[in-house]
């Protein structure tokens, strides 16, 4: 890993937090993500499932992480199951975790080979009268291949028919929504790594670059900061590309005249960040962009307000489209009469901001947390408006993480991740 090691502490948390809401007599499992094949022998570079992650600390493929609060022997109630490492897997592929390492980065005292998972989990299975599946429920998931996970599941189903299930993703959804300290300093370290990128960034940018070197400037600052590299993929769309919203090509050159979106960050210890910034190309906005820009940062300003404990996300949205629709009558864009004659189920503002304003980030982008209850302190959201504009070659958005606070108007992660028109036209003309 090229990150330092998190205190174990951060982890022993977490497993408190979801065994306290186990029913009695219950066992819960967490898998490791399978390595993804590309064909030969080759495979796409591994990444942890955020769960098994959370609560152990562990980012080594084939682990197994087993809970069992009221397990008869005390040594049972937190299991560890680790791929056995040898010196012939030591010489190949690096340093596997030890049962010694794997207690340190856990804290879990009882380390067992993974060959050794179907003998103990029969033998715990008798004791218990429930398991805790882990299904994918998040609200985005479209996920079609059959994960480490799922096969479990199908495997436990048939051995043990008996057995009442329960599920382990609405105890995560919760628990995962609202962050820790120690995860808001993890979060914070993602931004800061993104803020040197984005710096880098203005100094680099003019007419003629192409978006993939942009890319790959990122990609160097981050990397060279501990980070595996970008959070998600990222989006440099120049001109027209910004008006595709998920435009990950990043194959055009950068024009006079143009503005460049960047929707890119940088992940550090499996958390993620989440920035866009928009710039013009040759570092002078004209009138128009300006104006355009500055609607957008209105709204952002104003949307970040909301988020607030007893905001309801679907509500905030509401009042968000609200404040877009009258910056898009300021701007020309609609008139009254589009207005007046809207579609309730899709209101005139959607011409222009087709997207949701806000989402729990976290150990995932697009993180888990409750979204259908009162928002609550230290849950972390992305804001995020933008006005696209086909007909004008330009889309604008404008993005920061922020941390909800008991009193006042959210923190923002970002906050020295330069946003204002004169501060970025400065640093441009350096
Ligand atoms: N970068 C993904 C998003 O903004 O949601
Ligand atoms: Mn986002
Ligand atoms: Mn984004």
């Amino acid at each position: 890993m090229k990150y330092q090691q998190i205190s174990n502490q951060l982890f022993i948390k977490n497993r408190n937090k979801f065994m306290a809401k186990m029913k009695p007599s219950s066992i819960a499992v967490f898998n490791s993500n399978d390595i993804y094949p590309i064909s030969a022998d080759a495979t796409l570079d591994f990444e942890q499932h955020r769960d098994i992650f959370y609560l152990s600390g562990v980012d080594q493929e084939e682990s197994i992480l087993l809970l069992f609060p009221d397990a008869l022997d005390k040594k049972h109630r937190e299991i560890l199951f680790v791929r056995e490492t040898n010196d012939h897997i030591a010489i190949w592929e690096g340093p596997k975790l030890t049962k010694d390492k794997a207690t340190y980065v856990s804290g879990i005292d009882t380390i067992y080979w993974l060959t050794d998972f179907d003998k103990i989990f029969f033998d715990l299975m008798t004791e218990a009268d429930t398991i805790y599946f882990n299904t994918n429920e998040h609200y985005r998931q479209a996920v079609t291949t059959q994960t480490r996970e799922d096969r479990f599941i199908l495997d436990c189903k048939q051995k043990f028919p008996a057995h009442q299930v329960a599920k382990s993703f609405p105890i995560m959804e919760e628990i995962r929504g609202v962050k820790e300290p120690e995860e808001i300093a993890l979060m914070q370290h993602a931004c800061n790594i993104t803020e040197k990128g984005f710096r880098r960034l203005l100094d680099f940018v003019k007419p003629g670059v192409w978006e993939y070197e942009i890319e790959a400037e990122l990609l160097h600052e981050f990397v060279r900061n501990r980070s595996k590299g970008f959070a998600y993929t990222p989006i440099i769309a120049s001109g027209g590309n910004a008006i595709v919203l998920h435009y990950i090509e990043n194959n055009l050159q950068c024009k006079e005249g143009d503005m460049l979106l960047m929707d890119v960050a940088a992940e550090y210890a499996n958390y993620s960040s989440d920035l866009t910034r928009t710039i013009p190309v040759n570092g002078k906005f004209t009138e128009r962009q300006k104006a355009v820009y500055q609607a957008v940062l209105r709204v952002k300003n104003e949307a970040t307000k909301m988020l607030v404990p007893g905001t309801i996300w679907a509500e905030y949205h509401k009042e968000v489209g609200k404040i877009m629709t009258s910056e898009l009558l300021g701007l020309g864009l609609l008139d009254k009469a589009d207005v007046q004659n809207e579609d309730k189920d899709w209101p005139a503002y959607k011409k222009y901001f087709m997207h949701g304003t806000s989402h729990h980030i976290g150990l995932n982008t697009h993180d888990y947390g409750a979204l259908k209850t009162p928002m609550k302190a230290n849950m972390v959201f992305t804001v995020e408006p933008g006005i696209y504009i086909p007909k004008e070659n330009m889309g604008i958005r404008l993005e920061d993480d922020v941390v909800i606070q008991e009193k006042g108007e959210p923190f923002n992660l970002m906050a020295n991740i330069p946003i204002e028109i004169e501060e970025i036209e400065e640093l441009m003309q350096v």
